[in-house]
């Protein structure tokens, strides 16, 4: 087997290394459920659906969507409709949307690869009643999609961070849009099936506007990291398939260093480690290892990492952002998990209150935010980040900064 590593892009056929059994299991699991597909940036969320796109399963059509840079109801509907010209079976259930519309019907003559979906997006924008009736529209295009022999598979990758951007706009508009959304879902006859993907965690912002009921039928699925064996086959073979000879020691230094089995963390180290070999013309030692992870993996410019420090100004509220910040770096500077009572009493201090009950669930709330955002975990009473090399980057670079 060769491979071929993927820093960054979505990884897809073999490239997308392991995860069988996890894909297996979202089948399987889509069989009888909508399902929120969870997991830290880069663990491979967008890679897993692009795996059901590419080997899609009769009787599901899979279709993939990223609403990452979404903000209204309306420019949602717009994407689903224009989605769904992906796929010239389901373009043709849901052409009846159109019929004695001039501009649009005319263009649905062709066939799905001539139709240009940026300018029918366009048109619906523009020659249409979509952005006021973009609800009406949902109704129709599950009404529609009902009736066809199909099953729908639609993908919606980055589901979360569009519900955070029209929660921050108009909550009204996100109540409506969950609201049907959930009516969708749940039709007795609905054959269209989801599979939402996120790396922010959704409850908490719909838990904090009463919102949380809209979801509660979806089943959860978490990708989690490489585990040990699929970390060292997956190095293995990407040395293999460079034709080089790497010894066994050393590539269960490169597992261990990383920590936390981040599939693009590997991805990351191993191809800087490609690079230094060829430029240096040496063999890779655990010392060249050690060298490249402190220099280049946990440089200040990493867009792994610094994508975990801004999500906090991005998606934190108010004096929480601060907070935040000065638990991360006490975490960092500590060798080992700490007490939740410590980190309270550091929460207590960087906020100038003492301690009430308001405060101290003021405390949880956001310990638990930062849980469910994969930035720490919690055992025995005791929090440490979640992720070995986070909390290195985090200790380099901010360690000594929030105090
Ligand atoms: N199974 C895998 N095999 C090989 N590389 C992987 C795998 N999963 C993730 N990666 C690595 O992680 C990177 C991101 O993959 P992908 O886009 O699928 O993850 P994601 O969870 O959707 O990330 P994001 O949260 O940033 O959207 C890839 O470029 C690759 O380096
Ligand atoms: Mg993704």
């Amino acid at each position: 087997m060769s491979i071929n590593l993927v820093t960054g892009g979505v990884p897809r056929g073999q490239d997308y290394f392991g995860r069988e059994s996890f894909i297996e299991q979202l089948w399987s699991r889509l069989r009888t459920d909508n399902v929120l597909l969870l997991a830290p940036r880069r663990y491979g969320k967008t890679g897993a659906m692009f795996q059901l796109l590419d080997n899609p399963r009769a009787p599901f059509r899979p279709i993939f969507i990223n609403v990452e840079p979404i903000e209204s109801a309306s420019d949602f509907m717009i994407e689903l409709l224009a989605s769904l010209r992906q796929d010239d079976r389901l373009a043709q259930m849901t052409n009846k949307l159109w019929e004695g519309t001039k501009n649009i019907g005319k263009n649905l003559k062709k066939s799905t690869a001539q139709i240009d979906i940026g300018m029918f997006k366009v048109h619906l924008r523009e020659h249409t009643d979509v952005q006021e009736n973009w609800a009406l529209y949902g109704e129709k295009i599950i009404e529609l999609l009902e009736k066809g022999q199909d099953r729908p598979l639609l993908m919606i990758d980055e589901f979360p961070i569009m519900v955070h951007h029209i929660a921050q706009h108009n909550i009204d508009e996100l109540r409506r849009l969950m609201r049907w959304f959930r009516s969708a879902r749940l039709t007795p006859k609905a054959k269209t099936r989801f599979l939402l993907g996120g790396s922010i965690n959704l409850m908490p912002t719909l838990d904090a506007i009463g919102l949380i009921g809209t979801v509660n039928d979806l089943a959860i699925e978490k990708l989690g990291p490489f585990d040990d064996e699929t970390a060292f086959r997956f190095i293995k073979t990407a040395i293999t398939s460079q034709k080089m000879v790497v010894g066994e020691g050393v590539i269960q230094h490169i597992v261990d260093i990383i920590g936390t089995h981040v599939p693009y963390l590997l991805s990351v180290l191993v191809t800087s480690l490609f690079d230094r070999q060829r430029t240096k013309g040496k063999p890779i030692t655990n010392e060249m290892v050690d060298d490249v992870f402190s220099t280049e993996l946990l440089s200040r410019a990493t867009p792994f990492f610094n994508h975990y420090y801004r999500r906090l100004q991005d998606y934190y509220a108010g004096d929480e952002v601060r907070q935040a910040k000065v638990l991360l770096s006490l975490l960092s500077r500590a060798a080992g998990p700490v007490q939740r009572d410590t980190l309270y009493q550091e929460y207590l201090r960087v906020s100038g209150i003492p301690h009430t009950s308001d405060a101290l669930e003021k405390f949880l709330w956001l310990m638990q935010k930062l849980e469910n955002d994969f930035y720490v975990s919690l055992f025995e009473n005791k929090y440490d980040f979640s992720n070995r090399t986070i909390k290195l980057w985090w200790q380099t670079n901010y360690g000594y900064q929030f105090v």
